[in-house]
């Protein structure tokens, strides 16, 4: 058994409090918040599939030192969440597509997955069984962290032996706290985020340690974020560190291709198909960065940012700054998100799943 759960013991940080008292709803910010249970399932040796997984208490988990993830970096993530309407109810937004993710991003990485049935299904009851943490509408939402780990001991280079998928959740608010309105870019042209053949298009836990040097460089001097640029040619822009991006001149919006490098965000392609709806022309194509340099509106897509306005962008030296706020192309397509998302706008894709 590589990996044991510590069971929380009933004096937790969490108690028995009431909702209304359970965290400052208003202070919210994208950190973790301990909620009270986790969802637990595993794909032993030799069974090629996930058995029945079960809610535990959240706590911290065992692992050989051998394991596969410790070691070798095998591992997914992923993340989702839970939004509270104004009417009371709790909806996820396209779990499904999370759960396809996870599945191509498990082939990409030698892993066994959850079928889209288990994976959904244990998205359903680690929200459920932390409704409480679920905050009022308007305040926030809760933000699951579905996880796919290789925790079987392994030596040498390979696969592991045995696979454990885990759920937790935690409330978050924004994910910028920093730069509320808009984010500040610098043009990382040094650091690559992913290669032609690597594991940019899948969620990858190996995708993001290592560009927080270049990120922690650029927060140092002042800005939200990093944009990178593509490993082949450095011409073309590609995302940002947790987000996709979008352009827009005139009437046309675009956005880079999925084509390996490029994380197809849920958002992202929520946002194809609105914008598609509200009549923009939609392009999903190489965008070279003088083109983000002349653009009248640029934004970001993210599970955890939802859409932001970018408000500049600086390459060696030279700020651009583009329209943000009241009347732009990003606030409505936040509001028409949001919206569905929340209840406020009725879902006539069949992309809410109420818990
Ligand atoms: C998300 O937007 O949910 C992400 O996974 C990005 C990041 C927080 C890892």
């Amino acid at each position: 058994n590589a990996i044991g759960v510590q069971t929380a013991s009933d004096a937790s940080i969490n108690g028995d409090r009431e909702e209304h008292d359970l965290c400052n709803w208003d202070e919210l910010k994208f950190s973790l918040i301990p909620t009270d249970y986790m969802y637990v399932m595993k794909c032993s040796s030799g069974e090629g599939a996930f058995s029945q997984g079960h809610l535990t208490r959240y706590g911290n988990v065992e692992l050989s030192p051998s394991s596969g993830v410790l070691n070798y970096g095998q591992g997914l993530l992923e993340g989702l969440k839970a939004y509270r309407g104004a009417d009371n109810r709790i909806r996820l937004f396209r779990p499904e597509q999370n759960a396809l993710r996870m599945q191509m991003g498990a082939e990409r990485m030698c892993m066994p997955s959850p079928t889209a049935e288990q994976f959904v299904g244990s998205i359903k009851q680690t929200a459920l069984a932390n409704k409480r943490w679920v905050p009022p509408s308007g305040k926030g939402s809760l933000y699951i962290r579905p996880l796919l780990l290789g925790t079987g001991a392994i030596l040498g280079v390979a696969p592991s032996p045995e696979y454990t998928f885990l759920a937790y959740a935690s409330p978050v608010g924004n994910y910028f706290t920093v730069s509320l309105g808009s984010m500040h870019f610098s043009v990382e042209d040094k650091v690559y985020r992913a290669i032609p053949g690597g594991t940019g298009g899948i969620k990858s836990i190996t995708n993001y340690s290592p560009i927080y040097k270049a990120v922690t460089q650029a927060k140092a001097k002042g800005f939200t974020d990093v944009i990178f640029l593509d490993a082949a040619t450095g011409k073309y822009i590609e995302e940002a560190t947790a987000c996709n991006i979008f352009v827009a001149k005139g009437n046309v919006i675009s956005t880079p291709p999925i084509a390996g490098t490029i994380l197809p965000g849920i958002t992202r392609k929520t946002i194809i198909e609105v914008a598609s709806w509200l009549g923009y022309q939609i392009e999903e194509r190489a965008i070279p960065l003088e083109e983000l340099m002349n653009a009248d509106e640029a934004f970001c897509t993210g599970t955890a940012i939802a859409i932001k306005p970018v408000g500049s962008v600086t390459y060696q030296g030279q700020r651009v700054e583009y329209k943000t706020g009241e009347g732009t192309l990003s606030e409505t397509l936040f509001r028409t998100l949001t919206g569905i998302q929340t209840g406020r706008i009725e879902d006539t894709m069949g992309w809410i799943v109420e818990i």
